[in-house]
């Protein structure tokens, strides 16, 4: 299995209810699949995990959602057409799996939930951390 975690990036010290804070949690959560897909030997704790996960990340997007009308943030519209993206893609495909799911599919899903947080982390919440951050400096 070629699984790696992801290296977050953001201070541990971070408050959970901060922009950094939460993508720490979020991080960590997957990482805990990555964990779970070496050590588990069954299917069912992996898929809670995904599920843990899943259900963080739908908080998650509505907080910064909340964050980008107050600061009233111009790329907000196309930001959150990728969260609702990324949230029907994930439902689409944890109900795909149905109940069919074999330890060995593990890595693959994965390594699809790494690709969804590095892409939308890189295109959308990055340009986000910049803009909250100038704001916050009083530009
Ligand atoms: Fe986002
Ligand atoms: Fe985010």
């Amino acid at each position: 299995m070629n699984l790696e975690p992801i290296n977050v990036g953001y201070d541990a010290a971070d408050d959970p209810g901060s922009f950094d804070g939460a993508h720490r949690e979020l991080f960590d959560l997957y990482n805990r699949i990555v964990w779970a897909c070496h050590h588990e030997a069954a299917v069912v704790p992996i898929r809670e995990r995904i599920r843990t996960f899943l259900m963080y990340a739908t908080w998650h997007f509505s907080h910064e959602e909340e964050w980008m009308r107050e600061l009233h943030y111009p790329d907000r519209a196309r930001h959150k057409a990728d969260h609702d993206r990324l949230q029907q893609d994930a439902e689409d495909f944890v109900e795909s799996l149905g109940g069919a799911l074999e330890l060995a599919d593990m890595p693959a899903i994965a390594r699809y939930f790494n690709h969804w947080l590095a892409r939308h982390t890189a295109q959308h919440d990055e340009p986000l951390r910049a803009f909250m951050s100038q704001a916050r400096s009083g530009r």
